[in-house]
């Protein structure tokens, strides 16, 4: 075997289909707290008090203080070298498909960021091409208890009272769009990221432990269709006895080596 970066880097190159599938971890050096490593959110608050219909139910106010708080974090935090890769990647190349745990905005963000560099150069960007397939939703997007409609939303929540909490405009009550313990994930996000983990000849996992199915069992459809399996985590994953190529490492230092363009 040369060298693992070499041998992964040629191995994303030659494969016509790619999936990448991340979780809190390619954020954390943005700035963003995981959820079960030290200082996680699991660690710090309790998930059934705060991230169940039960508990949006019991006490809305308290639900949406901390969503807010959570918005506050991800729009003080900027896309890492890790996003801003995987970005770049794949507005330059076809067949990627990008699936997240995550429900920040920080793939966007950094797949702007790398557009805007592009087009400084005078390339035209497809970029739509870099829009992640979102499992388990999104901290900027509210759905309507009642009529279910979904929207973007940033505008700050004023969480004093349950009237001041976001409403919809046909009267009720809108809720974070991310999905919530004991909830099922979308499911055409669902499909697209499984029908894109069996095509995939790669599977490259960025920062997730693999802990919570549906969304993990996206890298053992890869390996199960004879993909190979390249894992970026500098802690212990779900994965260990998966993977094809492993790097014990930070997503910000190796995801840009690994995805470097031409280099
Ligand atoms: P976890 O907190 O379970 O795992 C984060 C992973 O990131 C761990 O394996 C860490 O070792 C790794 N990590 C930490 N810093 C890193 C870095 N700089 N570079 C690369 N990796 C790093 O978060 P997730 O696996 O994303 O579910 O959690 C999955 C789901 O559990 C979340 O989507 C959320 C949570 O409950 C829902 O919201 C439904
Ligand atoms: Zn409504």
């Amino acid at each position: 075997m040369a060298d693992p970066l070499t041998d992964a880097r040629e191995l994303l190159a030659a494969a016509p289909r790619v999936l990448i599938f991340t979780g809190a971890g390619v954020s954390a050096e943005s700035g963003v707290p995981t959820f079960r490593g030290p200082g996680g959110l699991w660690k710090t608050f309790r998930p059934e008090e705060l991230a169940t219909p039960e508990a949006f139910g019991r006490d809305p106010r308290l639900v949406w203080e901390w969503y807010g708080w959570r918005r506050e974090i991800v729009a003080r935090c900027a896309p890492n070298p890790a996003h801003l890769a995987i970005g770049l990647w794949m507005l330059q190349r076809e067949g990627v498909t990008l699936v997240t745990q995550n429900v920040d905005d920080l793939h966007e963000r950094g797949a702007e960021e790398a557009a805007g560099g592009l087009v400084r150069e005078g390339h035209d960007v497809p970029a739509e091409r870099a829009t992640p397939v979102r499992l388990h939703g999104s901290l900027f997007h509210v759905r309507c208890t009642g009529c279910g409609t979904r929207v973007a939303h940033r505008e700050p929540i004023d969480a004093t009272s349950e009237a001041t909490l976001p409403h919809c405009a046909c009267g009720s009550l809108q809720r974070p769009d991310v999905v919530w313990f004991g909830e099922m994930l979308p499911e055409d996000a669902l499909e697209r990221a499984f029908t894109a983990a069996r095509a995939a000849g790669v599977c490259l996992v960025v920062g997730t432990a693999g802990a919570v199915h549906p969304a993990a069992a996206v890298v053992h459809a890869t390996a199960g269709a004879g993909g190979a399996v390249i894992v970026v985590d500098p802690g212990e994953t779900a994965y260990e006895g998966l993977t094809t190529l492993r790097f014990r490492a930070a997503a910000g230092e190796v995801v840009p080596q690994l995805l470097a363009v031409g280099a």
